[in-house]
């Protein structure tokens, strides 16, 4: 497992990539799982500004399509000073596939925080009755 440091600078190295032209916001993720590969996420915004996808569900969605299960920690970092936080439906997605996950950000004093997603999403959808 590499460092907190280490996967946010995972993460930095990636903000090149990101694709937003609309918000000028730059955003990428670094995604660790158990085996210790990173899969990268950028945002990608579209001129249909709904269409967006996250730097987070981008890394998530790209490690599931390699077949990757098991996620451990998730760096993410943006092109401005205030820590970005994932959004609504990224911690909704995210839960659903690592439920333990910690999110790794870069504090604006230079450190690194850790943080459960589950403290970002309390009391979480994530099944229902099925008719029987
Ligand atoms: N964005 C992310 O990539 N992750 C977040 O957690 C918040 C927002 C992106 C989406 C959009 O491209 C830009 O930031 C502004 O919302």
């Amino acid at each position: 497992m590499s460092s907190g440091r280490a996967l946010l600078d995972h993460a930095t190295a990636l903000l090149p990539r990101s694709v937003a032209p609309h918000s000028s916001l730059r955003v990428a993720a670094a995604l660790e799982d158990e085996a210790g590969a990173v899969h990268p996420g950028v945002n990608v915004e579209s001129a249909s500004l709904g269409l967006t996808i996250c730097a987070e569900r981008n890394a998530l969605f790209g490690a599931l399509a390699r077949g990757a299960t098991r996620f451990v920690r998730l760096a993410i970092v943006s092109d401005r000073a205030r820590p970005i936080l994932p959004c609504g439906a990224c911690r909704q997605v995210l839960l659903e596939h690592a439920p333990d996950l910690i999110l790794v950000l870069a504090a604006p004093d230079g450190g690194v925080e850790e943080l459960p997603l589950r403290e970002l999403l309390p009391r979480p959808f994530l099944s229902w009755d099925k008719p029987s």
